[in-house]
């Protein structure tokens, strides 16, 4: 049985719990505050899932998602996260965030970061560009000629293909958007990031997609 660990428990991290469950993954959910605060949500996820520390969800964790707001990227657990494939949901919002200078200077990109602050893992950037509520509501079975496609990025080619069988499962198509560098082509304020695109759109937003200094 595939364990899923989820670092954050809000509209993002809920929802992919939701749907892990829905497709038979057992869940270990976690948040900043602890796990007695995340009491409804496992009972509402039922026996398949419980919720633990950000530290026992990284260690329980075959696949890890990592859905909290940026700026607290650095205190996610390095060491249980060696040699895992972890999903980065992340995105910069320096009104929420604070000013984050190689993000701002365009130097790297989010996923990179936590790439950076977890060297020995395998991070795939996926999820960031989906409203939380349309996951459940915009998933398809697979085959349909208007499925929603989702971006992925990442350096690991076989987490890559990991996470793409997680988002086939989950209802979605993918678009390989390239290595993690390629991420910023689905950051804030690009053509793809918020609406409800196929696989060719999808790539064609990507493919047109600007660097904020180019805008
Ligand atoms: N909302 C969306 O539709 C959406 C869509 C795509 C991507 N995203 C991105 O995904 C990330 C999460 O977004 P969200 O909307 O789900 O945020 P959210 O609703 O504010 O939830 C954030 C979650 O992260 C937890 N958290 C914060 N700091 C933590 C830490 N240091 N360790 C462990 N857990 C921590 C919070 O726990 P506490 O409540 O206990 O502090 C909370 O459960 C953001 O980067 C966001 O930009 C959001």
């Amino acid at each position: 049985m595939t364990t899923i660990g989820l670092i954050g428990a809000g509209h993002i991290g809920s929802q992919l719990a939701r749907l892990a469950v829905a497709h038979g993954y057992d869940v270990v959910i976690s948040n900043s505050r602890g796990p007695e605060t995340l009491s409804a949500l496992v009972t509402e996820l039922g026996s398949t899932a419980r919720a633990a520390s950000a530290l026992d969800a990284a260690r329980a964790g075959d696949i890890v998602v990592v859905s909290i707001p940026l700026r607290n990227y650095r205190t996610v657990p390095v060491e249980p996260l060696i040699g895992k494939v972890v999903i980065d949901t992340n995105n910069y919002y320096p009104q929420r965030d604070g000013h984050i200078q190689e993000l701002d200077d365009e130097s790297t990109t989010t996923s990179e970061l936590l790439q950076a602050h977890l060297p020995n893992s395998k991070v795939v950037k996926a999820f960031n560009h989906i409203y939380a509520s349309e996951l459940t509501t915009h998933c398809l079975p697979a085959g349909g000629q208007h499925r929603r496609a989702l971006a992925i990025a990442g350096d690991d080619p076989d987490a890559k293909a990991t996470v793409a069988n997680l988002i086939d499962q989950f209802g979605f198509d993918t678009v390989d958007a390239g290595p993690l560098a390629e991420g910023w082509r689905i950051q804030r304020d690009t053509p793809g990031y918020g609406p409800r695109r196929t696989i060719d759109e999808l790539r064609r937003d990507l493919a047109v997609a600007k660097r904020y200094r180019d805008l």
